[in-house]
């Protein structure tokens, strides 16, 4: 059985980009937990936030993990809070391997550009956000099996480092 790959991290650091990337090689399916739970809520996740709550939401990511944490063979894109609550945390590494993807404030900034789906930075100084939020979740990140730096790398950079960890540590040949 596949364990699953799990790319955690901060808004930004090319999880979705790069996990499809990582899913289409590998042969894995791909799912991105903040799409997912639009499609099951039948609302973007702005919606949510907006209309429901922050809390609404992070139920909606524990019922998602507690169905992906079943399953096996995915690459998972989780949304940067994810790993926040220690449950998700916990049945994630049930059945995966951690793996988190960094970048620098100043580069996550050019990145983030569909703030829709990122109420937590859609108010005040946008720098000032994102570094307030990373110091925040700093610890919360250190959980992963696996840390790349993203800031100067390409996508083929990044995706090698990554196959080259998960081999070296025998979940793919
Ligand atoms: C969030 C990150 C977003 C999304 C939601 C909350 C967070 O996902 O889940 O806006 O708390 O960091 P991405 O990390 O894919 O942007």
């Amino acid at each position: 059985m596949n364990k699953n790959i799990i790319l955690i991290g901060f808004m930004g650091t090319g999880k979705s980009s790069l996990g499809r990337r990582l899913a289409r090689r590998l042969g894995y399916k791909f799912v991105d937990t903040d799409s997912a739970i639009e499609e099951i809520t039948g609302k973007t996740v702005e919606q949510i936030f907006r209309k429901d709550g922050e809390i609404r939401f992070r139920s909606e990511e524990k019922l998602l993990v507690r169905k992906l944490s079943g399953q096996s063979g995915l690459v998972v894109a989780t949304g940067g809070g994810m790993v926040l609550e220690q449950e998700n945390v916990d049945l994630l590494k049930q059945n995966g391997v951690l793996i988190c993807l960094r970048a620098e404030p100043e580069v996550i900034l050019k990145r983030v550009k569909n703030k829709k789906r990122r109420p937590l930075l859609s108010r005040g100084d946008l720098l000032e956000n994102i570094i307030k939020l990373t110091k925040e979740r700093e610890s919360a990140y250190e959980i992963a099996d696996f840390s790349v730096d993203t800031s100067g790398l390409t996508f083929d950079e990044v995706l090698n480092q990554i196959r080259k960890f998960l081999q070296q540590e025998g979940y793919i040949k």
